[in-house]
């Protein structure tokens, strides 16, 4: 949600900016701006828009080269998107110019005496405060003025700072938002995200809370903010640039649903075999002991990965012994206030810097639970503040909506389930072995839904082109995965898709179905199929349009549906894996078809670092 990048160095600023906030644009993109350095003075360019709108401002108004620079990509939080509100952002003199993710909480009481003092804002934003601020707590050192200025902001925030006076400087620091430093030869960069570096560099530093990152084209120094000077130990990124591509494919979107088959693979990677499940990464933490005191699992995460923790507490209700919940992660404040050491919080996160999900983290470790934090993302937040870590391994995701990563997090909240139920007993022999052979053949399963679905689920989109209102239904794992369907047809085709549970469509919702309105009924569930049959019944006596999803081995929707779509058949708590395949396509055939750009839906942003 919003990103930054930064570069120093002997090359000229602007391309490789300009080169890298193309790649993080999925964080953000209402507006964006540069500010680059020719070594004497700042000049700052800045538009409402996406990069390519930046880049058409700079051919109208030019930009002197400079070697480094800072640059932002904005989803605007405070204030409108405008190329007022627009970053890097100034004060009254522009002798301080900051770029910001986050959010100043503080800012009106800030901006109030600031005001008082004299000064004159121009933005609606809650970041102008930072560079009035530096203004008026300058001692002319860049370093000592910013350190004097942190104590004075409350939230969270990652900041790229230059100042007019040291015009060879750029100044970072990040107060529990994702800001990493990148290392090249001869030459430093700065991201809110690694992806968008990786044609540059693969050798990475994550800033943390206190420390302050100093500069200059000739070195970093990384300090905390007492002035001790550290030496950071550097992480090196496993991605390949490739995988950041889209290849012979139109929009990032389609082309992670199509690597699902690949996540699958990967995830299960030296993981699974007949016998049962490996996961060293939980052993040093969770030993035999820690695992006896467990009286109560917790599941915690947002959007799309809420849904795939729905999945894994139904899941582990039928195997474990183990009370499980499942809640927004911006709930989970509210609804766990008696948390406490027997308990084991598994927190779900593609992105690992979602600030909702971070700060029930923090709550949680507050309580003295044991915190396990699921990502797809190596090196992030999360896997630094959780006690250990768990690697979904469908590589980056650069579409807003997530595909790939829902169905790597489940694959992954299965084998956490076996092998929980293996450490703590409960689950019978049968159910965990079927289970396993289920999973060896997960990949294939994925692969022949693709095949299965992709050109039926193609037309019925051109067919409903012009429907603004579509329901799902489902039972159990079928009404979440009627979640899971209608969260992407709301983000990507901007269609008013509802999800209920079959069965209490009668309680009240069923005055909504009228002739004609499209159901898509999920049946993928053989224990309640015969229920879901008949409140599939129910909307078609009042003459709604239900395409049904279910598995080939059915031989009973077929006739009470308008339409049928058939998937493989698989274990039932991996149907929620399949059957999201025709749902996520439906999404993204219904966003093209109504010329919608899928993968930068308006206004959503990948990886939401604010509350
Ligand atoms: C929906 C979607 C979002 C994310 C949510 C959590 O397609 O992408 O709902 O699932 O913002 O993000 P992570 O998993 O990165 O914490």
């Amino acid at each position: 949600m919003s990103g930054i990048v930064g570069y120093i160095g002997k090359r000229k600023a602007k391309p490789i900016l300009l080169d890298c906030l193309e790649r993080l644009d999925y964080r953000g993109y209402d507006s964006a701006g540069l500010a680059i350095s020719d070594l004497k003075q700042i000049e700052i360019r800045k538009t409402e828009g996406r990069i390519k709108d930046l880049r058409d401002l700079l051919l109208v108004e030019p930009m002197e080269s400079g070697v480094l620079g800072i640059g932002h990509t904005r989803w605007a939080t405070h204030g409108n998107p405008s190329s007022v509100n627009a970053h890097p952002l100034g004060g009254c003199t522009n002798q301080f110019v900051v770029a910001h993710n986050g959010i100043i909480e503080n800012y009106p009481r800030l901006k109030q005496e600031l005001v008082k003092k004299g000064h004159t804002f121009t933005t609606d934003t809650d970041t102008e405060v930072i560079p009035h601020l530096l203004e008026e707590n300058d001692t002319g050192d860049f370093e000592e003025t910013v350190c004097k200025v942190l104590p004075l902001l409350k939230g969270s925030y990652a900041l790229a700072i230059m100042s007019a006076s040291h015009p060879n400087q750029i100044i970072a620091v990040s107060q529990d938002n994702p800001f990493v430093i990148g290392f090249g030869k001869e030459e430093t960069f700065l991201t809110s995200d690694i992806p968008a570096l990786l044609s540059y560099t693969r050798e990475f530093y994550p800033i943390k809370n206190g420390e302050i990152a100093l500069l200059t084209p000739d070195k970093v120094t990384i300090k905390t903010c007492c002035g001790e000077i550290l030496s950071p130990n550097h992480i090196t990124a496993a991605y390949n640039p490739q995988d950041m591509m889209l290849q012979d494919y139109d929009h990032f979107m389609l082309k992670e649903i199509f690597e699902q088959p690949k996540a699958v693979e990967e995830t299960l990677k030296d993981r699974l075999d007949a016998d049962g499940v490996r996961l060293p990464e939980l052993e040093d933490v969770l030993t035999d002991e820690r695992l006896q005191n467990v009286r109560k699992i917790h599941i915690v995460a947002s959007g799309t990965s809420y849904h795939s923790g729905m999945i894994g507490k139904k899941v582990m209700d039928h195997l474990l012994e183990i009370p499980v919940s499942v809640s927004y992660s911006s709930d989970f404040h509210d609804e766990h206030p008696t948390l406490s050491e027997s308990n084991l919080v598994i927190f779900l996160s593609q992105s690992g810097e979602t600030a909702d999900t971070l700060s029930a983290l923090r709550e949680a470790k507050r309580h003295g639970c044991t915190v396990i934090a699921v990502t797809n993302t190596a090196g992030s937040t999360i896997t630094r503040k959780a006690d250990c870590t768990i690697l979904t391994k469908a590589g980056p995701e650069m579409a807003v909506a997530s595909t790939k990563s829902y169905t790597a997090q489940i694959t992954l909240l299965m084998v956490l389930t076996i092998w929980l139920a293996d450490k703590t007993g409960g689950a019978g022999e049968k159910d965990v072995s079927d289970l396993l052979r289920s999973l060896a053949r997960l990949k294939q399963d994925v692969e022949s839904t693709l095949i299965m679905t992709k050109d039926a689920i193609d037309q019925f989109a051109q067919v409903t082109y012009d429907q603004d209102h579509l329901f799902l239904i489902g039972r159990g794992f079928d009404h979440v995965l009627a979640l899971e369907g209608a969260l992407k047809l709301q983000e990507v085709a901007y269609i008013h898709a509802d999800a209920y549970a079959a069965g209490e469509m009668k309680h009240g919702t069923m005055a909504l179905i009228t002739p004609g309105v499209p159901v898509i009924a999920l049946a993928t569930q053989p224990h309640v199929l015969d229920k879901t049959i008949s409140n599939i019944k129910e909307v078609k006596a009042r003459e709604a349009f239900v395409v049904g999803i279910t598995t080939v081995d059915d031989e009973l929707v077929e006739s009470v549906v308008d339409e049928v779509m058939y998937i493989p058949s698989t274990h039932p708590f991996l149907m929620p894996i399949l059957a999201a395949i025709p749902l996520q396509l439906l999404a993204y055939y219904s966003g093209t078809v109504r010329g919608h750009d899928v993968d930068r839906p308006r206004n959503l942003a990948k990886s939401l670092t604010v509350e």
